[in-house]
């Protein structure tokens, strides 16, 4: 699904991508999607995310770690740590803050993961701010 959103952030109206329905993630958990993106010169390249929610908020960043730019999860949709407080890299262990991706332990401490913008519309989850190759999103669930 696809929707034109206003924020008075925006110059112009943003496209939102819904990737998936704001209950299909439980809250205190997080779930990665594998996406498409549209660069700015056309190309289209994979785009792996991974979106936490607390509650009512959704938190979103790019699925890649600082320290060796692999993926957080090394087993699928685990991207928290044993407490459930912080996301984790699955490698070599480094932690982040949910709420600023910054890595406050181990290899890559003092950078930060990508964020992702998002928004809930209707009751999606979506993804804003970037180009999607649209009906090739590929849900995790
Ligand atoms: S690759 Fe993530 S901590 Fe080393």
């Amino acid at each position: 699904m696809k929707a034109l959103v206003m924020n008075e952030q925006w110059i112009e109206p943003a496209i939102a991508y819904a990737i998936c329905r704001f209950d299909g993630i439980p809250s205190r958990r997080a779930m990665g999607f594998h996406l498409m993106i549209v660069d700015e010169d056309g190309s289209r390249r994979p785009w792996s995310i991974v979106v936490v929610r607390w509650g009512k908020k959704v938190l979103g960043y790019v699925n890649e770690c600082p320290h060796n730019n692999v993926n957080l999860d090394w087993e699928r949709n685990e991207f928290l740590d044993p407490y459930g407080m912080r996301l984790m890299c699955g490698k070599h262990g480094s932690t982040f803050e949910l709420g600023t991706g910054r890595c406050i332990e181990g290899p890559c401490k003092g950078r930060d993961l990508m964020p992702v913008a998002l928004t809930v519309l209707d009751g999606d989850i979506c993804v804003v701010g970037v180009r999607l190759v649209e009906d090739d999103p590929s849900c995790n669930i």
